[in-house]
């Protein structure tokens, strides 16, 4: 039997008098470009880096190809190509000696650790420059979770009063911005007023609001060597990623509780959510294009599955088109030179 059956002869042409052909406006690049909705720019970047030990290091993250770990002279050499690339903002991350790590995560608190070293490296030598610090313990607790833990689970309000003394630390070190990263509840408002107390008014919190339980953050855990220490997962903290009124919920509170803008995290997965939180809220809103999705890109051009540069593009442009103002990205330094025409 055959599925073909005798139609009508197929015309070399047919007339549909429309009114409307959208191809019109797309007929030639000055056309795309008189119409074009959103553009990328380079303020629109957030350079998030990996800080180790040592003197005039890089070391490549496996995980995450084209990205370094950087020891402090690196960081402020980096920071200075991000202001001379015209990119507002770096994000600060620490790779910390195992050595240093305790289930409290107690070098969190100590004023010398990598990223205030840094923070205070970067604010010396290049102060136009604005730099965003994490508060969260994972990077410095030996079970790889943002809190403190007793009997297996995560305990909320003393890692609270732990965060708001890491982001005070953070702040004198010279952080211009805490990006609370932790999901506990009430953190906003706590590390709000913790600032507040110590003088710190103008510092500003730039919440991950609704950051969800994410497979996609793997290399980040790689690069800060917490992936390989993790106990369990941190499904009783970050959200669930079959949820999206409830990030509005989480953004309401974080509003409430004084953040001055807010996070969406991770990115591309979760435009619909970036989308519904701008909507909702018209808060200054950022989404994160996380390690795993940096990976995914990056690994299938180098295997040249993909044209790097132009799904690098396109997807920052989503994120601008879903209602970002902003977005953290590892293709911060090569976007910016793209977009310069220096690449
Ligand atoms: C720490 C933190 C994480 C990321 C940013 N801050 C990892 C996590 O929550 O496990 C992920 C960033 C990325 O994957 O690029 N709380």
């Amino acid at each position: 039997m055959s599925n073909s059956r005798p139609g009508p002869e197929i015309a070399d042409n047919v007339d549909l008098c429309l009114v409307h052909r959208l191809r019109r406006n797309r007929k030639a690049e000055w056309a795309r470009r008189l119409v074009r909705e959103n553009v990328l720019t380079t303020n629109d970047l957030i350079w998030p880096m990996f800080v180790a030990a040592g003197d005039n290091l890089r070391t490549p993250v496996a995980s995450m190809p084209g990205v370094d770990r950087q020891s402090v002279d690196q960081i402020v050499r980096s920071a200075v190509e991000a202001a001379e690339l015209g990119i507002p903002a770096i994000a600060l991350f620490p790779y910390t000696d195992n050595a240093l790590k305790d289930a409290e995560g107690s070098e969190a608190l100590n004023p010398d650790n990598l990223v205030c070293q840094a923070a205070r490296a970067i604010k010396k030598e290049v102060p136009e420059v604005g730099v965003i610090i994490d508060a969260a313990l994972d990077p410095y607790t030996s079970h790889g979770h943002d809190g403190v833990i007793a009997d297996g689970r995560i305990l909320n309000d003393e890692t609270v009063a732990r965060l708001v003394r890491q982001s005070v630390i953070q702040a004198e070190a010279g952080a211009d911005v805490i990006a609370p990263s932790d999901m506990m509840d009430g953190r906003v408002g706590a590390i709000r007023d913790g600032l507040d107390a110590a003088g710190f008014q103008d510092v500003q919190i730039m919440s991950y609001a609704a950051k969800y339980a994410s497979a996609f953050y793997g290399p980040f855990r790689d690069a800060v060597g917490s992936g390989a220490l993790l106990v369990g997962d941190k499904r009783t903290y970050q959200m669930d990623p079959a949820n999206g009124d409830e990030a509005l919920r989480e953004v309401a509170l974080d509003v409430e509780e004084g953040a001055d803008m807010i996070m969406v995290k991770p990115g591309m997965p979760y435009l619909d959510v970036l989308h519904r939180v701008k909507k909702e809220f018209g808060m200054p809103t950022f989404a994160y294009q996380v390690s795993g999705e940096y990976a995914m890109i990056e690994g299938a051009a180098r295997n040249g599955w993909l044209d790097g540069d132009k799904a690098m593009m396109e997807s920052l442009l989503a994120f601008k088109r879903a209602g970002a103002d902003g977005v953290l990205t590892y293709f911060a330094p090569r976007a910016a030179r793209k977009l310069r025409g220096i690449a």
